[in-house]
């Protein structure tokens, strides 16, 4: 590696930086992640602090996972690639998907198509909706719906559905057919209620009032994460995601439930759709699935939506679609090594002690201070402090006011993720209760700190 000099000088200079502006970046370069360990992350500058981000949702099992790094070196020896079209397989992604099948049958799994990440597992989910249904004979039903505030990455066809317009503005136009239904946000929303059930039952009102209008046999898909993540980790009632189930069913509409963030652990449970009781008829997944050390991710599909396509006509039910990365045996190897230290430290049965704990901090903390407005989470490790300039009006607090939070959190010993006016929280799930206290008084130094 060169030296300090060279990173330093050549610091965002030659790589652009995703969701940040090129020449921001150059006039305020990145901080440079050097090594990491357990929870924790060092920078080049020799600091060390709590990972509350986890690296981007995604490194579940820690820095620390030796079984996986030894999956990847080992793979690597034997097969570092060789491609799944026309004809061809590995053994990693076979056993793969063996495991996928067990561990999300109670959800109503049966296959998996994979890829290298959560935007291609969306890419994937979107397209096989379209295609079932033209499958089944009814090729009108091409339209998505999906939630405000969801995320569901950056491919065109993920943007499209996205409900945040930060991550649409700069692309459009648009895919067309995508249509967005009120999400259950008790903080703000054009209700005007507060009250999370009554809420619930008037996003699946504003649900019923689109499918009729949009013509329920012209709709593809519904897509929904089952806790909201980039978009401020929105909770919905226990009661929104069974009823937006039903009304799928009611329509014939396939529900597709995002569970890049959600999925493996984060949320108490192995997936977010079995926090609700809902079984979904595509999954997408990533991050979690090798807890970020390799780029991987999958779509998968259930028993029933499986039947239509491996009975159905060779022409129309052939899948056209598919990465040069996908069931990449490196990858394959990472997730079973993941998956299988996953079940072995019971990632859910640790989120949930540590996520409660995250949240009643935070939550004691909003009693303090009037710059928290709201504080979200409660199921797993994810959680989001809302930050207000003035709580009466709910007023976002400024980009400026974000920044001073956020270099308040690190030098209080926590990175935190700056998403709109919202501080992100995602650790690793193996996080201990002195490192989520830690988190905690970073975010008291940096509400503090406006
Ligand atoms: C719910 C959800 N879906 C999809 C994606 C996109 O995943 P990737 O960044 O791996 O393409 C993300 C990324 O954060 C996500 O949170």
């Amino acid at each position: 590696m060169k030296d300090e000099n060279f990173l330093n000088e050549n610091n965002a200079r030659h790589m652009w930086h995703p969701m940040a502006h090129p020449g921001a970046m150059q006039q305020h370069p990145p901080r440079i992640i050097k090594t990491a360990e357990g929870s924790k992350i060092t920078d080049r500058d020799g600091n060390t602090v709590v990972d509350g981000v986890g690296g981007l949702w995604c490194v579940n099992v820690g820095y620390s996972c030796d079984p996986i790094k030894k999956a990847i070196a080992d793979q690597v020896q034997v097969l570092p690639y060789y491609s799944a079209f026309g004809g061809t397989t590995n053994e990693p992604a076979i056993e793969l998907s063996y495991e996928l099948r067990e561990m999300f049958a109670p959800d109503g799994m049966g296959r998996a198509f994979f890829t290298s990440g959560g935007s291609d597992a969306v890419e994937t989910a979107l397209r096989l909706a379209r295609q079932y249904h033209k499958v089944k004979g009814q090729p009108q039903r091409t339209k998505f719906l999906s939630l405000k505030k969801g995320y569901h990455g950056t491919h065109f066809g993920g943007a499209s559905v996205n409900g945040n317009n930060r991550f649409r503005i700069n692309y459009e136009p648009l895919m067309p057919g995508c249509f967005h239904l009120p999400t259950p946000y008790a903080y703000r929303n054009p209700f005007d209620e507060t009250d999370p059930q009554k809420l619930g039952d008037l996003c699946v009102k504003a649900a019923i009032d689109e499918i009729e209008f949009q013509g329920p046999n012209t709709i593809a898909c519904f897509i929904m994460e089952p806790i909201q993540g980039a978009g401020g980790v929105i909770v919905p009632p226990a009661h929104y995601m069974p009823a937006m189930r039903a009304l799928c069913d009611q329509h014939g509409i396939l529900m597709i439930a995002d569970e890049v963030i959600c999925g493996f652990g984060r949320t108490g449970d192995w997936s977010g759709s079995r926090h609700w009781g809902v079984q979904p008829d595509m999954m997408t997944m990533a991050k979690g699935i090798t807890s970020g050390y390799f780029p991987f991710g999958a779509c998968m599909i259930s028993e029933a939506v499986a039947e239509v396509f491996e009975t159905g006509d060779a022409e129309l039910a052939s899948i056209w679609h598919g990465y040069t990365y996908s069931a990449h045996p490196v990858g394959a190897a990472a997730a079973l090594a993941c998956i299988r230290e996953s079940q072995r430290l019971r990632l859910p049965e640790l989120a949930a002690p540590r996520g409660t704990q995250l949240f009643d901090g935070l939550r004691a903390l909003q009693s303090k201070y009037p710059v928290i407005g709201d504080v979200r989470g409660g199921h797993g490790l994810m959680t989001a402090v809302e930050l207000v300039s003035d709580a009466d009006a709910k007023t976002p607090a400024s980009p400026q006011a974000m920044k001073t939070a956020f270099e308040a959190a690190y030098a209080s010993g926590a990175m935190v993720r700056i998403g709109g006016n919202n501080l992100l929280m995602s650790p690793p799930l193996v996080i201990a209760q002195a490192e989520v206290t830690t988190l905690i008084d970073a975010i008291e130094a940096a509400v503090s700190a406006l």
